[in-house]
């Protein structure tokens, strides 16, 4: 095959990854965002870098090292630390068993206290919300459980995520059929129009929810939000270590009103990590409440 010089500077690329490389770029990632990778996983630093290596024209993983630590622009270049280090899968409607019992047993009951106060209020918290569909599900829900009632309310889901891209996305509220691999189609049919590229969120549910840039990793910024009634963190702490699921965790309960939940993924447990929530077990779910 004839490759032109630029061509061939594309395929270039940059040396395997050593030892040595490895444990300082994994030690780099986790000191910045909490993700923790296994050792066994090398292979996967390897496979997600050697390109960012490359473009950058770099040959070994040591100049990017160098770059990451030294350079004066090496700020600009955690977003595409972070975007190569995530794993953004998500979609509409995941896990419809954990929602159904935060519907049945969560959501309506506090729906219930707040209107028995007068105070027609509700915030949620989506920490890792990737793309954005968790909470758009969330607003989704709230949007059928309330009806026109949901004029009356202020409704705040707030969804945080480290990647810019995931986040441009989300705010974007524009989906492909990937996203909807979980959802009904009667939900598709009531809350999207279709568009050139796929399907826009309605603004009905849309004008529920916000989105902010926001590092787990950062105590600060996670302090400045606003209190929260439920916090869903789904599969996220499965990528971190005990420390930084500890941090976080003690980071959703002062967050958390007295009374509110905590909502973990469904492989996912406080086991280990807090006892400081009250597990309560539903149905096809488990949420942690703050007593
Ligand atoms: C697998 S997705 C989960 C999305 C959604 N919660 C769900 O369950 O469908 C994990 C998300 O956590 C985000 N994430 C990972 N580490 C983070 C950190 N330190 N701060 C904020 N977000 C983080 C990733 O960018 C990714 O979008």
């Amino acid at each position: 095959m004839n490759t032109s010089p630029v061509t061939s500077f594309l395929l270039r690329k940059a040396s395997a990854i050593s030892d040595e490389e490895f444990i300082q770029l994994r030690d780099f990632i986790y000191a910045k965002c909490g993700i923790w990778i296994d050792e066994k996983r090398k292979y996967l630093i390897q496979n997600r870098f050697e390109g960012r290596v490359a473009k950058l024209g770099m040959k070994t993983f040591t100049e990017y090292l160098k770059f990451l630590q030294y350079d004066a622009n090496r700020d600009k270049e955690l977003p595409f630390v972070f975007e190569l280090i995530t794993t953004n899968e998500t979609s509409f409607f995941r896990d419809q068993k954990q929602l159904d019992a935060f519907t049945d047993h969560i959501l309506m009951p506090v729906l219930a206290q707040q209107r028995a106060k007068n105070r027609f209020e509700l915030s949620i918290w989506s920490a890792g919300c990737s793309s954005g569909e968790e909470p758009y599900t969330l607003a989704m829900i709230l949007a059928e459980k309330l009806g026109p009632e949901l004029r009356k309310w202020r409704i705040s889901i707030q969804g945080c995520d480290i990647s810019l891209p995931m986040l441009a996305k989300a705010k974007s509220g524009v989906y492909s059929d990937y996203a909807f691999k979980t959802t009904p189609e009667a939900m598709r049919r009531k809350y999207f129009t279709p568009v050139e590229g796929g399907f826009k969120i309605s603004p009905a549910v849309s004008s529920m929810v916000s989105f902010q840039h926001l590092n787990l990793n950062d105590a600060a910024a996670m302090k400045r939000l606003p209190k929260s009634q439920v916090v869903f963190c789904r599969n996220v702490i499965i990528y971190f270590d005990t420390a930084m699921r500890k941090k976080v965790v003690s980071a959703f309960y002062d967050n958390l009103q007295p009374g509110g939940y905590l909502i973990l993924g469904h492989s996912e447990t406080l086991h280990g990590i807090t006892m400081a929530f009250a597990p309560k077990f539903f149905p096809g779910a488990v949420a942690y409440l703050k007593s």
